[in-house]
C-alpha cells in the first residue's frame, strides 16, 4: 500500500454490500492492496488478503462458526483477526502475534467502506440518502484505467457535455457556460450556479437551461444538484483508488420526481459513462497535475481549478504529479 497518508485515513468503499454474503469471503483490491471481506451478520471485516503462516490468500478460505479459515493449512482466526488454532497442533494456543492485519470496515449507503488507517471523520454524508423525497438508484460501479483525482474531476466538469454527451447532456450549438462561483471551504469545495442548456434535463423531453451545483466533499467523493425548473436530480460519486491508474467509481443517482423505471435510469447513467472512459483514459499525463502551470484553465475551469488547489492543500500525492 502507497504511503499517502490523506488516501490512508480516508473511507473508500470496496463493494456493494448485498453482494457480501455471509459465508463467503470476497476478494477485493484497494491503494494497491489484495484485501479479503467477509461477514457475520450485520458485522463486516476487511483484512489484509494474506495468511501470516505462509502468505495464501484468505479470500480463498471458508467462513464457518465466526471464523474464518486459510485454505492452505487451515489456519482459523476469529472476528478480531486472532488466529485461534493451528489444525496441526490442536494442543498449542496460537501467539498473540499470529493475527490478520485488520482494517476499519463500516457498511453505508449500501457500500461497504473500508479505512486503511484512522479517518478523522466518518464516512462522507450523503445528503439525499435519508431525505424520502428522494429515490436513490445504484448506477455502477464503472472502471476507469485512470487515476481517481482524474476520474472525479471529469465529474466535476459540465464543460464537456456538449461534446461527449452530444444529445444526452449537452448540445454543440450552445457550448456556452455561464459564469460561476467555486470556492474552496473547510469541508472542501463548493461550485454554484454552473448554468448550461441541456436538451433534456429532467425527462420532459424539453431542453432548458439547468444549474449545477457541485460541492466536493473528499478528495474522491463529491456529488452534485441540477434542477431546471423545480424537480431536483442529484448525483453522488465516490471514486475508489485501486491503484494509481485504476479507479472504480461508484454512483447514485438521487431524484425526487417521474417514475422512470430503476434499469432505464439506469442504462442512461452506463451509457453516459461509457462516452466519458475512453476520453477520461487517454488523458495525460496519468496523473492529475497539481501545479496549475502545467495545464491551461479557463474560466468555466473554476471547479477543477479549486479542486486542484484543494488537493494540493489536502497533500495529495497518490494519483496526482
Ligand atoms: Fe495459511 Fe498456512 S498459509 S495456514
Ligand atoms: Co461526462
Amino acid at each position: 500500500m502507497l504511503n499517502d497518508p490523506v488516501l490512508l485515513n480516508d473511507w473508500h468503499v470496496v463493494a456493494y454490500a448485498p453482494d457480501l454474503q455471509e459465508g463467503k469471503p470476497m476478494a477485493v483490491r484497494l491503494l494497491d492492496e489484495d484485501l479479503v471481506l467477509w461477514r457475520v451478520g450485520e458485522r463486516i471485516h476487511a483484512w489484509r488478503d494474506l495468511c501470516i503462516h505462509r502468505g495464501a490468500k484468505l479470500s480463498l478460505g471458508k467462513v464457518q462458526n465466526q471464523t474464518l479459515r486459510c485454505p492452505y493449512h487451515g489456519w482459523t482466526y476469529n472476528e478480531e483477526g486472532q488466529c485461534i488454532r493451528f489444525p496441526a497442533h490442536p494442543e498449542q494456543k496460537p501467539p498473540a502475534r499470529a493475527c490478520a492485519k485488520v482494517y476499519q470496515a463500516r457498511e453505508r449507503y449500501n457500500w461497504i467502506w473500508v479505512s486503511p488507517g484512522n479517518p478523522a471523520h466518518d464516512v462522507p454524508a450523503f445528503p439525499q440518502w435519508d431525505d424520502a423525497d428522494f429515490r436513490k438508484i445504484h448506477c455502477g460501479p464503472y472502471k476507469f484505467n485512470a487515476s481517481g483525482p482524474r476520474a472525479v474531476e471529469n465529474f466535476l466538469d459540465v464543460t464537456h457535455f456538449p461534446f461527449v454527451h452530444q444529445g444526452f447532456l449537452g448540445d454543440p450549438a450552445y457550448p456556452e457556460i455561464s459564469d460561476y462561483t467555486a470556492e474552496i471551504g473547510e469541508d472542501g469545495v463548493t461550485a454554484k450556479d454552473i448554468t448550461i442548456w441541456q436538451p433534456d434535463p429532467d425527462g420532459s423531453g424539453q431542453g432548458a437551461w439547468t444549474t449545477y451545483t457541485y460541492k466536493v466533499i473528499r478528495p474522491l467523493t463529491a456529488y452534485f444538484v441540477k434542477s431546471s425548473e423545480g424537480p431536483r436530480f442529484a448525483m453522488y460519486f465516490t471514486a475508489t483508488p485501486v491503484s494509481e491508474c485504476e479507479t472504480i467509481a461508484w454512483t447514485y443517482v438521487a431524484m425526487d420526481y417521474g417514475d422512470t423505471p430503476e434499469e432505464q435510469i439506469r442504462e442512461f447513467e452506463d451509457a453516459i459513462t461509457w462516452q466519458d472512459v475512453p476520453v477520461v483514459e487517454s488523458q495525460r499525463p496519468e496523473l492529475l497535475p497539481l501545479d496549475l502551470q502545467a495545464e491551461l484553465h479557463l474560466r468555466s475551469d473554476r471547479t477543477a481549478v479549486a479542486y486542484r488547489k484543494w488537493l494540493r492543500q489536502l497533500g495529495l500525492t497518490f494519483g496526482t504529479a
